[in-house]
């Protein structure tokens, strides 16, 4: 039975701030971020915009379309959670206006969330075939206001519903992952800003992605020439290419041709939202699906997911066919081309105005423009949401 992708949909705030006006601001060269970094663009979430909101917000892209007495499952992998108890699915679940017979919870491990997600969807399909599941990988990358991660925030959110016969793109039984407790980014409860060791970091992706890399060719007997493209989690454009080019000389030239120019393709949204934590590699996946002209049914796609602290994960998709019947390109490039640009200076102030790590009453900015689905603020220690 072939278990996979059915529906994706997408949501990022509606505003951004340019890169290189804020490399200017910080006095770094812009070419560092643009081309040393590769981001463009990075999504500003207003307060009135959460994991919550914007999951609900990614599920409009098909939910009036599918029938939701059939799903079982609702999970949103997040490290951006509201409270830590209580998991944003549910409360997501009902701004959905969902049957109440489905089990649904949150699950955590840094940006490797939304896969996990995703695998214990698949799972769940295949014991109950005639089930779905609704999934989100929803994130808001805060590292701080002047600090070194600053270039690699973002925010958004990436909604896939889960089902036998999918019409987008399988997940195939060939998942290679590994575990390992290591200190390369992480968030400690009394903060919302992350901490990373950037440049370890960077080393333990590229660590961990020759790892499974190398297990999934054992295992599988493939190369990168049975792949079409290669997904990889993208904290910022240009990390996964740090991975992909250790292992390109493995492949011949027309492969290494073909998958570098689908890399390309894959990062295009991410450019422009910046990291979106547990969505990047789903982003990268949408990007790419969205922006290709050459791909077609039966092509065979790689993802690469990481989440520090940290498991890696490789496994693979094959695209169905009429896939790109079920995209939403249009109303993505849209979405993005819609924005409104924040001057620095605006973006600091949206930056700075947040939720309290506090019990004290809040109410978030009402002028600014939001999704389907707003939090008006906080009541009695309560997270208050409301429906446009
Ligand atoms: N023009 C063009 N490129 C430039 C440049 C310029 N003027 N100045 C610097 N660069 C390049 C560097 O050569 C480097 O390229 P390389 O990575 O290909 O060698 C790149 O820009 C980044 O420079 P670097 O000095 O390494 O950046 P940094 O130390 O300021 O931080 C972060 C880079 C932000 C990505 C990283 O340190 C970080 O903190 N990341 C957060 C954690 C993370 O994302 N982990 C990844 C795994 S999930």
């Amino acid at each position: 039975m072939n278990i996979g992708i059915d529906q994706i949909g997408l949501y990022s705030p509606h505003y951004y701030v340019d890169l290189a006006e804020l490399a200017t601001a910080r006095g770094v060269d812009p070419n560092k971020f643009i081309i040393g970094i590769g981001q463009s663009q990075q999504a500003v979430p207003p307060s009135s915009e959460d994991v919550v909101t914007m999951s609900a917000d990614a599920a409009q892209d098909f939910i009036h379309e599918i029938n939701t007495s059939k799903i079982g499952l609702l999970i949103v992998g997040t490290e951006t959670g509201i409270d830590a108890s209580k998991s944003a699915a549910v409360i997501a679940q009902r701004l959905l206006e969902l049957p109440e017979t489905i089990r649904t919870y949150e699950i955590k491990q840094a940006c490797y969330g939304g896969t996990a997600a995703l695998m214990t969807a698949r799972d769940y399909v295949a014991a109950h075939p005639d089930k779905t599941a609704l999934i989100f990988a929803a994130d808001i990358a805060r590292y701080g206001l002047e600090d070194g991660g600053e270039v690699t925030q973002g925010a958004g959110a990436v909604a896939m519903l889960i089902s036998a016969n999918p019409r987008l793109m399988t997940v195939e039984d060939d998942s290679q992952f590994i575990s390992r407790d290591i200190m390369d980014f992480w968030r400690p409860v009394y903060t919302d800003l992350a901490l990373a060791k950037g440049k370890y970091s960077t080393e333990q992706y590229i660590q961990f992605f020759q790892d499974v890399w190398r297990n999934y060719t054992q295992a599988t007997g493939r190369s990168l020439s049975d792949f079409a493209a290669i997904n990889f989690h993208l904290p910022y454009t240009k990390m996964g290419m740090k991975a992909l080019r250790t292992v390109l000389p493995e492949a011949d030239v027309a492969t290494q041709g073909r998958l570098t120019d689908n890399y390309a393709l894959a990062t295009i949204y991410s450019r422009q939202i910046g990291n979106i934590y547990t969505g990047s590699l789903y982003l990268g996946l949408l990007s790419l699906l969205e922006h290709s002209t050459d791909l077609q049914a039966g092509d065979r796609l790689g993802m690469f997911s990481y989440g520090s602290g940290a498991v890696g994960e490789f496994f693979s998709g094959v695209l169905q066919p009429g896939y790109a019947d079920q995209l939403h390109a249009a109303a993505h490039q849209q979405l993005l081309a819609n924005r409104s640009k924040l001057s620095v200076a605006d973006y600091e102030r949206v930056f700075l105005n947040k939720v309290p790590y506090a019990a004290d009453d809040y109410v978030s900015d009402t002028s600014m423009q939001t999704g389907k689905f707003r939090l008006t603020g906080v009541q009695n220690q309560e997270r208050q949401y409301t429906i446009k």
